[in-house]
């Protein structure tokens, strides 16, 4: 009924709809509603278009594929107006980029708009040069290049090849391990059994065939949905999880203080917001003492920032207890952040998926933006990984030499910009 610019065909095609058109909206899942509202925006005939945060719910294909559609509203010579907390979604989808600072909850300052490129640096800097204005103590800084593979020396679990059925759904997962002091990434699309490997490794289901051997393993858990049944406040259900954490200077430290958790710490957890929540969740994950930690998307709900603090404060804990932690996460400038080493999935989503043992940072991401079809270069003054535009020069050359995230190659070189 929106359809006001002709284009039905083509966006349904693009955002992958035809399965659902005949379905009923109430039966949609999470990414596909998502989806259908995009479409529903682009479709009608309007000289403003604006989006607030198009990528929430959408696994990383689904995120540049709704990125894509934007830019060909763009080009229709409309102006688009887009919120976004994905940086790498933003990066790839925006001309230009207004930075919003001041104090969340108090007051909000929108900056002049700036490049797309200098924009994403500015707001990583923390410092707004046409104001002379820090906004943020510290830069953020980005690994250049793969880290090296950590010498592999205490198998901390394993799992054989094992097959897991739940309904119509089928996972398989090909023999791994994981080893002490490591971080085990989880990629892949919605739907294709990254939760359902999370509770196999947490001992919450039971493999049909084939081993998962962590039980000889103390395990902190934090689930992808959390819906808390306590209105105990928060420093009620962190010190009944670990008495004396709040004083932790450790926790302290590291953990509270970056996931700023001080202006929560006496409220009811149900009253709690979904960014909040997910902060309070992860700060309960780490303050028990375990071996094994299991993170179901920590970033979900989070802004950039809180992404970012939220990599370092899981990077922080894996070292101090020396425990093995997965993660499962679909922002890859996070995942970049976060992990060691890369579980790759692979399948159809919602039918059957493959789980593949786990390989280098590098060697994963490139199994995985392969088959999404994307490249990313560097950019030279921070290290950040940025989309190429497809079919440029250096899209064309890291595909030719398979080097889809980590390519030495920079935009300098390849005049990208
Ligand atoms: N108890 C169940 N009974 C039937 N099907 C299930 C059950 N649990 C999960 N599924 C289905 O199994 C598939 C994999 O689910 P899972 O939650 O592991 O996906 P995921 O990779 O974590 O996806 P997302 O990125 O959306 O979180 C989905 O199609 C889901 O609907
Ligand atoms: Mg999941």
């Amino acid at each position: 009924r929106v359809d006001e610019v002709g284009k039905f065909k083509e966006i349904v095609e693009l955002l992958e709809l035809e399965k659902v058109l005949d379905r009923e909206i109430k039966l949609l899942s999470g990414g596909e509603l998502q989806r259908v509202a995009i479409a529903a925006v682009a479709l009608r005939e309007v000289d403003v278009y604006m989006f607030d945060e198009p990528s929430s719910y959408l696994d990383v294909k689904q995120r540049l594929k709704a990125a894509k559609l934007i830019r060909r509203v763009a080009s229709w010579s409309k102006t688009v107006v887009v919120a976004e907390h994905d940086l790498a979604v933003l990066d790839y989808m925006s001309d230009h980029v207004c930075i919003l600072y001041g104090k969340p909850g108090v007051y909000g300052i929108v900056s002049k708009p700036h490049g797309v490129r200098n924009g994403i640096n500015i707001y990583l800097e923390g410092y707004l040069p046409e104001e002379n204005l820090k906004f943020r103590r510290e830069p953020v800084k980005y690994f250049y290049t793969a880290r090296e593979e950590a010498p592999l020396e205490e198998r901390m679990a394993s799992w054989g090849d094992l097959e897991k059925r739940l309904g119509d759904f089928t996972l398989q997962v090909r023999a791994g391990e994981i080893y002490r002091g490591e971080i085990i990434g989880i990629l892949g699309p919605n739907g294709i059994g990254k939760t359902t490997m999370v509770k196999l490794l947490a001992g919450i289901l039971e493999p049909d065939s084939g081993y998962v051997a962590t039980q000889h393993l103390k395990i902190s858990y934090k689930p992808q949905y959390i819906a808390p049944k306590t209105s105990k406040t928060v420093r009620e259900v962190l010190e009944g999880l670990s008495e004396g954490i709040l004083s932790d200077p450790w926790f302290k430290a590291e953990v509270f203080e970056p996931l700023t958790l001080e202006p929560l710490l006496d409220q009811p957890v149900d009253t709690l917001s979904g960014g909040e929540l997910q902060r309070v969740a992860i700060a309960a994950c780490i303050a028990q003492e375990a071996e094994l930690y299991l993170f179901d998307e920590p970033s979900a709900h989070l802004d950039v920032e809180q992404r970012l603090a939220v990599a370092r404060v899981i990077r922080r804990v894996t070292e101090k207890r020396r425990a093995a932690t997965f993660v499962v996460e679909h922002d890859l400038i996070a995942m970049d952040l976060i992990a060691d080493r890369l579980m790759v999935f692979s399948g159809e989503p919602g039918v059957k998926g493959m789980a593949n043992p786990p390989t280098s940072l590098r060697k994963g991401m490139n199994q995985f933006l392969r088959e999404v079809g994307i490249t990313f270069r560097r950019d030279p003054s921070t290290g950040r990984p940025r989309a190429n535009k497809e079919g440029s020069w250096l899209d064309r050359h890291q595909k030719e030499i398979g080097e889809y995230f980590y390519a030495v190659v920079s935009e300098e070189e390849g005049g990208e910009e």
